[in-house]
Parts: C-alpha cells; sequence; structure tokens
C-alpha cells in the first residue's frame, strides 16, 4: 500500500529566503516551485536523494498556514507517504476508524492526488497521502 516517503514538508515563513539558505548550505537546487491559491500557500519541491524536501510558505496574510506559523513557528509541517491507489487507501484507512481530513482525494502539485490524515490520528503528525501520476 505505501510506497515510500514521498516528501518531508517544512513550514517557511520566507520561501525566497529558505531557498537560498537550502542552496548555499547544503547545495540543494530549486526542482518545482507553485502557487496553490486554494490552499493559501506557495510551495517549492527540492529532489533529495530518492525523497523530496518541500518547503511551504503562506501565500498571503490570511493563509491559514500564517496562522499555523504564528502559533507554533517554523519546523515540520507534515510527512507524505507515496501510495498506488489514494482512493482504496482512503478507504482502507475508513474502515480502519482512522480519522482524515480529506474524506477523497484532491489535485495536489504537479498533477498528483493528494489527501491528509488528521494528526489525532497519527501521533500528532500531519500526514499527507500522495498518488504520483504514471
Ligand atoms: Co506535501
Amino acid at each position: 500500500m505505501l510506497e515510500g516517503i514521498d516528501h518531508v514538508a517544512l513550514a517557511v515563513s520566507d520561501l525566497d529566503e529558505s531557498l537560498a539558505h537550502l542552496n548555499e548550505v547544503w547545495g540543494l537546487d530549486e526542482a518545482t516551485r507553485e502557487r496553490v491559491e486554494e490552499q493559501g500557500v506557495e510551495e517549492a519541491m527540492l529532489a533529495l536523494g530518492d525523497c523530496c524536501l518541500q518547503l511551504v510558505a503562506p501565500a498571503g496574510k490570511d493563509s491559514r498556514l500564517m496562522r499555523y506559523i504564528e502559533r507554533r513557528g517554523e519546523g515540520i509541517h507534515h510527512i507524505a507517504f507515496r501510495v498506488e491507489d489514494l482512493e482504496a487507501t482512503l478507504k482502507h484507512l475508513k474502515d480502519k476508524g482512522v480519522e482524515l481530513i480529506d474524506d477523497s482525494p484532491r489535485p495536489g502539485g504537479g498533477g498528483s492526488l493528494i489527501a491528509f490524515v488528521h494528526p489525532r490520528s497519527q501521533n500528532g503528525v500531519l500526514i499527507e497521502l500522495i498518488q504520483r501520476p504514471r
């Protein structure tokens, strides 16, 4: 069911600053960058071995992520598990009584489908499930 860790996401307040830092210190190059209006975030995905590092930054003052960062500070935001069949995975989780934020798949970056599992159901860690296009 799980194919691996797709990415680890960090919540950052300034995307340009973080990208410059990651490049200067770790030599990481920006792979893709996009603004996801419906989530009020701007995100960047950086290749890191078999996995990726994702940066999510608030896009605008009324972004929910802005309130999150104000409350909890920057840091690890979520871990994304890559799955083969998101629909089937969500059904499996519902059968197991796992609390979901998204009951059904929604569009993510790069043509992917994503859904979030509530942190209450996973030791306080926000889990994203992602199905990559084949
Ligand atoms: Co993510």
